[in-house]
């Protein structure tokens, strides 16, 4: 049985399915961990998610048990925030888990909320995912009128307007407290200083759902089990959101989305989404592990996109540069021109190769630009093209005009 994502896999990602309710939660074992966790202490909670290695599916990937200890060193009040921003393009997991499985992202939520102390959890929901929001609002009625209606704490719900960077856990708590989407550079990181200045914890929506998992089945099982949920889309035959075990390779992974489009191979793919470096088709048989992937030279993160090489890897490569030359908010000097000179040049090869000194201009660029721009927008852009300048030096890349086709 589905651990996260009940009837994954979900291979139309533009439907949403029916939401589960909370009789058919608490048949699968929902909020048996929510009971449990309202008799521990906070600590250890925490030492049991700190003993199943959770770590964050937002994409920058830290310990879950970490960042909750650091909030807790500071006095509160105290918040924790959920992230259900997901504008990533080819990303499509935690719109499903909220649509579909809502009890369980606001169980690991409450259980959070319990290990951090906080007083009041906020949810900011993208605003096309109106379905997740009302599955949402609509579990946290179902508890209010269950017995378990005093595990409740406050919980708001925002419904907003997304901008990509919005996703930003500093953006999106400026947006939270009204101000524009813009990161603030850290220090003060949210565990000290966050939504309404106080201590906060900014946990993506996936992440939270793990939760009543480990403390329902256990670390050894968890870490066993590893179950994950991998949105994989582009150039493959039934893109979808997959709960897999972490462990499968990279090629075992796409033969669950079907494989390349007939009569196609694969070129390229980002397993990570857009904010990591690419693997290239001989390096299929990498396992899908924080470790492995680290050691291929780019990480896991929100989305796995697959590049065909019917679209090639040098129109991909432009539709993403120039998703972060748009997506950018502005505020560095640095980021505005460095995201529209690596549009720019990473676009030629659309239609020509790229020059040995424009390859050559790209690889400075990733290595100058590092940590130069208050959040690392501009440093994945720049690793991103870092990565496949190298091979847009040879043939013309096959494709056309339409940059403004999502990749994923
Ligand atoms: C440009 C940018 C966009 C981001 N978008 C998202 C997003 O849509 N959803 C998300 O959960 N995290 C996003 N993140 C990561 C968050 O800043 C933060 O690390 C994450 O929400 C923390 O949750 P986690 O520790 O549970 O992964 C983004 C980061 C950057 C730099
Ligand atoms: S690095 Fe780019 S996206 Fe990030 S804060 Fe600076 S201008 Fe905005």
């Amino acid at each position: 049985m589905a651990e996260l994502l009940p009837g994954a896999p979900v291979t139309d990602l533009d439907v949403l399915g029916p939401a589960e309710t909370l009789a058919a939660y608490t048949a699968r074992g929902g909020y048996e961990a929510l009971r449990s966790a309202r008799s521990a202490a906070a600590v250890d909670i925490i030492a049991a998610v700190r003993d199943a290695g959770l770590t964050g599916r937002g994409g920058a990937g830290f310990p879950a048990a970490a960042k909750w200890e650091a909030a807790r060193a500071h006095p509160g009040p105290r918040y924790l925030v959920v992230n259900g921003a997901e504008g990533e393009p080819g990303s499509y997991k935690d719109r499903h888990l909220l649509a579909r499985a809502p009890h369980q992202v606001l169980e690991g939520a409450l259980i959070a909320a319990r290990a951090v102390e906080a007083d009041e959890i906020v949810v900011y929901i993208n605003s096309e995912f109106g379905a997740a929001h009302d599955a949402l609002a609509a579990a946290i009625g179902a508890l209010r009128g269950s017995d378990l209606a005093d595990a409740l704490i406050p919980v708001r719900l925002l419904l907003e307007n997304h901008v990509y960077i919005a996703g930003e856990e500093t953006a999106l708590l400026a947006v939270l407290m009204g101000r524009p989407a813009w990161p603030w550079p850290k220090p003060p990181y949210p565990t000290e200083r966050g939504y309404r200045d106080q201590p906060t914890v900014v946990n993506n929506v996936e992440t939270l759902a793990h939760i009543p998992v480990i403390l329902r089945r256990g670390g050894d099982w968890y870490r066993q089990h590893q179950p994950t949920l991998f949105s994989v889309s582009g150039d493959v035959a039934r893109p979808g959101v997959f709960e897999l075990p972490l462990g499968l390779t990279v090629a075992e992974l796409l033969e669950q989305a079907g494989g390349p489009l007939p009569g196609d191979r694969v070129a390229a793919v980002l397993p990570g989404g857009y904010s990591l470096p690419w693997l290239r088709a001989d390096q299929l048989d990498v396992a899908m592990t924080p470790e492995a992937l680290q050691a291929a030279g780019t990480a896991l993160g929100a989305s796995v996109i697959v590049v065909g090489e019917q679209q090639g890897l040098g129109l991909a490569a432009a539709r993403i540069a120039a998703f972060f030359a748009r997506e950018t908010c502005q505020t560095c000097p640095i980021c505005v021109t460095g995201t529209a000179r690596l549009a720019q040049l990473l676009r030629p090869a659309v239609g020509q190769p790229l020059a040995p000194a424009e390859v050559a201009e790209v690889t400075e660029m990733a290595a100058e630009h590092r940590h130069k721009g208050i959040c690392t927008l501009l440093d994945t852009a720049a690793s991103m093209a870092m990565t496949s300048a190298p091979d847009l030096t040879g043939s013309p890349q096959a494709g056309g005009e339409q940059l403004a086709a999502p990749v994923g």
